[in-house]
């Protein structure tokens, strides 16, 4: 299949052209500056409203400002606005073109759910109302669902935490943990989903090639911990004490409302990847973790990230 991927130079683009590559795909990026190359890339397009999907089979959509950064008034417009415009971008596109694409995976967050304690949480849950992100969330999604009416199949997916070497999330908290300041954050109780980012990318492509799968799909491990057990696993692997916790009112004051990215509560069960039979390489912590930060002590593993 002619796939072709938004956001292609980030994090998680980075890692899904490989998979496309080894699923046999050929890819084309889209990218804000055609100039720089991106690596397994067949050829590289503009994003943007005049963007052209012509002979693109199958579309993955992952543009969009990065949610990490101080949420000023401004970086929450662009947050926004990226997403809205940018998924209503890529559905104007494929409206424009003769021959549909047979599907749009799209990335949506996880945060779409909101703050919602020990609830379990899957694709038939109520989407949360009153935070930023699942404001984002719904505004992502409605766009999306749009291309539906060209007769294409549309599946977000409503990415977790994703776990990756020197990229996302882990960046910031991998050098924090190294140098022994690690610690439960708030009461530690929240629940936290997470995803190794080798599985982010084979759910994309399980996503596009399976014409059953339609409809959001939590892009989430199988088992979500709580902040105290991430914390620990992550001492333990990297051998770091984490008795340095960071009370919830030091988080608020220091962070305002960017602290609900790590107290907000979400123990997801990604229902949907399960029942259409997809199998998680990495469905517990400890493996990921692992392999995400190598064996301490001991020389540095090879990882599934350095597969690039
Ligand atoms: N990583 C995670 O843990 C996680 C969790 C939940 C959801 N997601 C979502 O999944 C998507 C991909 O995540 P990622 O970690 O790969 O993100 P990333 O590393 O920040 O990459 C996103 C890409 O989007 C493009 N981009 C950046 N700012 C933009 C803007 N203002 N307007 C339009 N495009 C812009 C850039 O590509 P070009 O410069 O080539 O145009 C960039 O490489 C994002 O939408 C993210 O919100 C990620």
């Amino acid at each position: 299949m002619h796939i072709g991927i938004t956001g292609v130079s980030g994090f998680l683009g980075r890692q899904i052209v490989q998979v496309a590559r080894s699923h046999g795909h050929v890819v084309t990026g889209f990218s804000r500056r055609i100039a720089a190359p991106v690596s397994g890339c067949a050829s590289v397009r503009l994003f943007g409203p005049e963007m052209d999907m012509n002979g693109i089979e199958g579309v993955i959509h992952l543009a969009g400002e990065p949610i990490l950064g101080l949420w000023t008034t401004e970086k929450r417009n662009k947050i926004l606005r990226s997403r809205a415009n940018g998924t209503r971008w890529v559905v104007d596109a494929i409206e424009r073109t003769s021959r549909k694409p047979s599907a749009l995976v799209s990335a949506s967050g996880a945060g779409i759910y909101g703050n919602r304690a020990d609830e379990t949480l899957t694709e038939s849950s109520s989407t949360g109302r009153s935070s930023f992100l699942a404001e984002v969330g719904a505004a992502w999604e409605t766009e999306g669902s749009k291309a539906q009416a060209a007769g294409v199949r549309y599946v977000p997916i409503r990415i977790a935490l994703a776990l990756g070497k020197g990229g996302g999330a882990m960046k910031l908290m991998e050098p924090v943990f190294r140098f022994g300041f690690g610690g439960k954050l708030g009461t530690g109780k929240q629940w936290m989903s997470w995803i190794h980012v080798a599985d982010v990318a084979e759910l994309f492509l399980h996503a596009l090639e399976n014409a059953s799968v339609s409809g959001p799909l939590n892009g989430s491990s199988p088992n979500p911990v709580r902040n105290e057990e991430f914390t620990k696993i992550m001492g333990e692997i990297l051998k770091r004490p984490t008795f340095l916790a960071v009370p919830e009112f030091v988080l608020k004051t220091m962070l305002r409302d960017e602290a609900s990215l790590v107290l907000d509560s979400q123990r997801i069960i990604p229902e949907n990847a399960l029942r259409t039979g997809f199998r998680f390489r990495f469905p517990d912590l400890r493996s990921a973790l692992t392999d995400v930060l190598g064996t301490p002590g001991g020389p540095e593993r090879r990882t599934a990230n350095d597969e690039r």
